[in-house]
């Protein structure tokens, strides 16, 4: 039983392979958040809860003659408002009378087998191998009537608990909903914690900040519409000390692409209260009676096993529970994209030209980036016009496609759905489309507007010019990019009372576009962009298998970046190209870099020379050779690119730790310095294996605890890869 509801103390413990959570149905009635850790079984922590009386910090009226319990000083399950709690709140509504207050007690509760479902909103699901079990929890509010469920999906063997929200308005007016926290976790002690957080820039996404909490709220927020280049919707606490391999650490990912915050405040007494959600700027959200609103899932993992630990529970459970596509289980085509090669400046028989080329290289499907359509020469025209330009693909696309296919290579393209130029037809034709307020010009970037994808009309124009042309073709992969932040937040098919649902209703107008036009092409591989990694979130894993991680190409930065990527998402996940920047930086270094990730080419393959396709052609053949390892195995980070060291070098490791594949880029080789050596991971330390083709048979223990020399006779900027392989029966030399 992964949730056990202990009916003489009034706990229901949650239960994973190596975590409990435990909450109860605590005094008066409140659901009090009992512990989140390493596995306890059913133990009951409630002895955990000390009660004082606490000064200025105020006691339910049906608690008044005992001072000690007040709302400001117990961990909660979902902090309530206005009752006398003065940390950041789960909720803020206003009721149907005009008051801003919610007093959640504990109505029912429910366990059952498999995971919740909501509504319009993606989530991850449970495989046929999945033990899952949901718990949902009923809190209501005796005056106002609004009721909150709470729900909870435990994941056993993944060590995944999820968490979403809904709240229903069981009054007989309508009340507005203004922040909806879909998680909360609070600790009774949390002065023992850093805060680990994944800000970034365009070109610069998901570096690295890890802080100690000081008492006050720090938050990690985007409000820019979508999830982001500046803060990626994921955190980590993690015991001051904790370490790579060692230690408690905590992770919250919210599943949703839009407006998100996450609060963790410490707050007098050292309680640390961690919530996230929506963002509540300018949300409020109308629901008559009887009308509900889903909060977006959460997904927590706990690790004692440091960093590397929470990591790998991530990677395992976006691999297997996040994205249906088949190409999280297939071997995915090595691309080449045509951006960096040509822009906008190519026609269809330059498009050949690189594919034929291309095609050397060992490289299977052409992209054809943007650029293809309506009018569009350059970036302030044709947006919105998915219709063929058929002054650049003179033959047409489906001739075109035939073409490339009869080269033996396979065909992508690239789209921008959610925006429009105004030099376009369909502005012309549908100026009230755009997210514009009344009066006002709306602001530019990139030149382009934005629709207004909470409309029907637009959403179905999107699935129809969408589909039309996907259809046209053989096209087997998708780029599916957005350009800009979203601005002027009005929808012309709302009344003025209801713009404070804008935000959220773009954001599930886009998954309805989504879900018509990803889910109903199984066959396709669809890789999400965002001006590079703005809008890389564990949502869009729902849809897309892959997402191109930056437009920043250049190998150090992408160092930087792929480790910093790495905290939570899948290797399988980072769109990674070997391109033309930072010239200085060999071909081959690159590959290495770009083998952390999707693997493929952004790049005019017909200026290589002879030596750079056959430099090119042997990286094609290693990066198969290696797919299963870097797709399927688990990865460890060696080295901290953000440290100043002569190194950078990670490592993947196959489940059963029969083989791996260690990477080292050299970043900056200090005069005369130190021979240094590389402390390996993940592997059986009992078993021997082969490194590279040398003739060097060494145990996992002495790779792992003596380490592995790193040749110090190299070039700067140059890498190395080493192939470590278990051999059985081969007689110890070390
Ligand atoms: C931004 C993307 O990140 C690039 O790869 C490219 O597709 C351009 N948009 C095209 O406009």
């Amino acid at each position: 039983m992964s949730i056990v509801f202990n009916k003489t103390k009034w706990t229901f413990t949650l239960q994973t392979r190596n975590s409990s959570y435990q909450l109860q149905i605590g005094n008066l009635n409140y659901l009090m958040h009992l512990y989140y850790g390493p596995s306890l079984e059913d133990a009951d922590l409630s002895y955990q809860i000390m009660q004082y009386d606490r000064g200025f910090s105020g006691n339910p009226y049906d608690s008044r003659y005992q001072r000690t319990f007040s709302l400001d000083a117990q961990p909660q399950e979902f902090p309530t408002q206005q009752q006398g709690d003065f940390r950041v709140p789960s909720i803020q509504v206003v009721n149907a009378d005009g008051s801003r207050a919610f007093d959640g007690r504990f109505q029912s509760y429910q366990i059952s087998d498999g995971k919740y479902r909501l509504k319009d909103l993606p989530t991850c699901f449970a495989t046929e191998n999945d033990h899952v079990q949901t718990l949902e929890i009923l809190l209501e509010d005796a005056v106002s009537k609004v009721q909150v469920t709470l729900f909870y999906a435990v994941f056993e063997e993944t060590d995944v608990i999820t968490r979403a929200v809904r709240v229903t308005n069981g009054g007989t007016g309508t009340i507005h909903l203004q922040r909806i926290m879909s998680a909360c976790l609070d600790f009774l002690n949390g002065a023992g914690y850093d805060l680990v957080s994944f800000p970034g820039r365009y070109g610069q996404e998901r570096q690295v900040e890890r802080q100690k909490l000081t008492h006050h709220v720090h938050t990690i927020q985007s409000v820019r519409g979508t999830s982001s280049h500046q803060q990626n919707p994921f955190l980590i606490l993690c015991d001051h000390d904790a370490t790579e391999d060692h230690g408690d650490c905590y992770g919250m990912a919210f599943l949703y692409s839009g407006n998100f915050l996450a609060e963790v405040e410490l707050d007098q007494y050292d309680q640390l209260r961690v919530l996230m959600g929506i963002h509540p700027k300018q949300f409020d959200f109308a629901l008559a009676p009887g009308e509900s609103f889903e909060g977006p899932e959460v997904l927590m993992a706990f690790s004692a096993q440091g960093l590397t630990g929470l990591s790998h529970l991530y990677h395992d459970f976006f691999r297997t529970n996040l994205c249906k596509s088949k190409y999280m289980r297939e071997t995915r085509p090595i691309l080449i994209n045509t951006w960096e090669a040509a822009f906008m400046d190519f026609d269809d028989r330059k498009l050949v030209e690189i594919a034929k080329s291309a095609q050397q290289l060992g490289v299977d499907l052409l992209v054809m980036d943007d650029g293809w359509f309506g009018k569009r020469d350059d970036d302030n025209s044709g947006l919105g016009d998915w219709v063929v330009n058929t002054n650049k693909i003179k033959c047409g696309l489906d001739t075109l496609v035939r073409q490339i296919n009869d080269l033996g290579m396979q065909f992508g393209i690239w789209f921008e759905p959610e925006m429009v130029s105004e030099d376009s037809d369909l502005y012309r034709a549908h100026p009230d489309w755009v997210m514009e307020i009344p009066g006002r010009h709306a602001v530019r970037s990139r030149n382009q507007l934005v629709l207004d994808l909470t409309r029907r009309d637009v959403q179905d124009y999107l699935i129809r010019s969408v589909n039309q042309v996907l259809d046209s073709a053989n096209i087997v992969y998708m780029k599916w990019d957005i350009n800009r932040s979203i601005t002027d937040i009005w929808s012309n098919a709302l009344p003025p009372e209801r713009q404070g649902e804008v935000y959220h209703r773009y954001v599930l107008g886009l998954y309805r576009v989504m879900d018509r036009i990803i889910n109903t092409h199984p066959d396709i591989l669809f890789e999400g962009c965002s001006g590079g990694g703005g809008r890389y979130d564990p949502a869009m894993l729902t849809f897309y298998p892959q997402y191109w991680a930056s437009d920043n190409t250049k190998p150090l930065d992408r160092l930087k970046l792929h480790y910093g990527t790495s905290f939570l998402y899948p290797i399988s996940s980072m769109g990674a190209h070997v391109s033309e920047s930072s010239p200085h930086v060999p071909l081959k270094t690159k590959a290495v870099v770009s083998m952390c990730g999707t693997f493929g080419y952004e790049l005019d393959a017909t200026r290589l020379n002879a030596d750079e396709i056959a430099v090119c052609r042997e990286q094609t053949e290693l990066f198969r050779t290696y797919y299963p390892i870097i797709f399927f195995g688990d990865y460890y980070r060696l080295t901290d690119p953000f440290q100043t060291g002569n190194f950078t070098a990670w490592m993947s490791v196959t489940k059963d730790r029969s083989a791996a594949l260690v990477s080292v880029v050299v970043t900056n080789l200090t005069v005369n310095g130190p021979q240094e050596y590389l402390h390996l991971k993940g592997l059986d330390a009992k078993r021997r294996y082969r490194v590279g083709d040398k003739n060097l048979v060494l145990s996992g223990a002495a790779l792992m605890h003596a380490g592995l020399p790193i040749p110090r006779e190299v070039p700067e900027f140059s890498s190395m890869q080493f192939y470590l392989e278990a051999v059985e029966n081969v007689p110890t030399e070390h």
